[in-house]
């Protein structure tokens, strides 16, 4: 038996995963950090860089020991090499190398976003990985990025971006506005079922044509209805008083997050028909921390028949960041053959996922 073992540690999330060549995932672990960033709003680097460190082995020991596996098993290892937090980065991926070296296998650098964009191919009851298309479009939506790539043969493309906030962000954003706390998709997601969209907010469109994603004039819209209620983060109850508990959200307040939570897909879905009319893609994958949205996976998974797409969604649970989906990522560009840097790839913060080559087969060559 040969396993691909995966190492994520790009952001607050730790991670290990062992998949087999066919993409099945055998064990996956995740550890997060969020009780260590929350009472800082947010995501602090050397915080993380040194949890990673505390971690990680730990998280070693217990994906083997689920796998019943020993790392003699193992025949690829991957890391995440970006882009992330490079502190952060440099964890996973020192300890991949040295465990690549040590066993004499090839070491594939993992690229996080094309990680997110992939997740949806996998299945979580062990099951193989769906084949992948020659073609499809992937939506990631995350707390770090929102971005629309085409995936082909002939390589890969960013089909549109955020110009300002990614969508996790203004979710993270507007809870924090409204003294909920970090982070905030989750809550925001659950009161927004609880409340009516009143008054909707306009869906942001930029002039000429351009389908780029924005979200922080959506954010500032929603600080000045926040501020109407009583919620402004300079006089109101957000930063004076403890953090809003959720049962106690108003019912206006659960009105204005449905209205934004609403927004916030409706501009996805504006996209996605634009990018649709320009060049038609048969399945587009949806992914990232976003792609836990309950709205978000009801409205997507009905958009996509009325328009002939089918739309592949992450499980639930590889939503988040997890090793899992960036050992796939790196077992479909060793199965393909794709250059890569080796065991000298850096730790990089920022790493467009178009500038890599395609690991896509021709359509005439599938990888199976
Ligand atoms: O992919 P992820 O774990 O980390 C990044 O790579 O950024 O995404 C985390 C983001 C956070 O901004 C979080 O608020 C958001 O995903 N998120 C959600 C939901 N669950 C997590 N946003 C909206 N609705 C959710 N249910
Ligand atoms: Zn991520």
């Amino acid at each position: 038996m040969s396993l691909v073992l995966g190492l994520e540690s790009s952001c607050d999330e730790t991670s290990v995963a062992l998949l087999r060549e066919d993409g099945a995932i055998v064990s996956s672990v995740v550890s997060s950090q969020i009780d260590m960033h929350r009472r800082y709003g947010g995501v602090v680097p050397e915080i993380a860089a040194r949890a990673h460190l505390t971690n990680l082995p730990p998280l070693l020991d217990e994906a083997f020991e689920r796998a019943g596996a020993r790392l003699e098993d193992v025949g690829l290892v991957v890391a995440t090499a970006g882009p992330g937090l490079v502190g952060a980065l440099l964890v996973g991926l020192a300890e991949a190398r040295g465990i690549a070296l040590g066993l004499g296998v090839p070491f594939v650098p993992g690229h996080h976003i094309e990680g997110h964009a992939l997740s949806p191919f996998l299945d979580l009851d062990g099951a193989p990985a769906r084949t992948l298309p020659p073609r499809f479009a992937a939506l990631v939506v995350s707390g770090g990025h929102s971005h629309v790539f085409s995936f082909a043969p002939e390589g890969i493309s960013l089909l549109a971006r955020t110009r300002d906030d990614a969508a996790g962000e203004a979710y993270d954003k507007v809870a924090k506005m409204a003294g909920l706390g970090y982070p905030g998709g989750p809550v925001v997601d659950r009161l927004a079922r609880t409340g009516r969209v009143v008054e909707p907010f306009a869906v942001a469109r930029f002039k000429g044509g351009s389908l780029d994603l924005s979200f922080s004039g959506l954010k500032t819209a929603v600080r000045d209805r926040l501020a109407a209620l009583g919620f402004s983060p300079n006089t109101g109850v957000a930063l004076r008083g403890p953090v809003l508990a959720e049962e106690d959200a108003p019912p206006a307040l659960r009105d204005l997050l449905a209205a934004f939570q609403d927004a916030v897909v409706a501009q996805l879905e504006d996209r996605l028909d634009r990018l649709l009319a320009a060049a038609p893609f048969p399945l587009l994958t949806v992914s990232g921390g976003v792609a836990a949205n309950s709205l978000l996976r009801e409205r997507l998974a009905a958009w996509g028949p009325r328009r002939g797409v089918e739309v592949l969604l992450a499980p639930r649970a590889l939503t988040g960041d997890n090793a899992a989906m960036v050992a796939f990522a790196g077992l479909l560009r060793h199965r393909a053959g794709v250059p890569h840097e080796g065991l000298s790839a850096a730790a990089r913060s920022r790493w467009p996922l178009e500038s890599l080559p395609s690991a896509l087969p021709g359509e005439s060559s599938p990888i199976d």
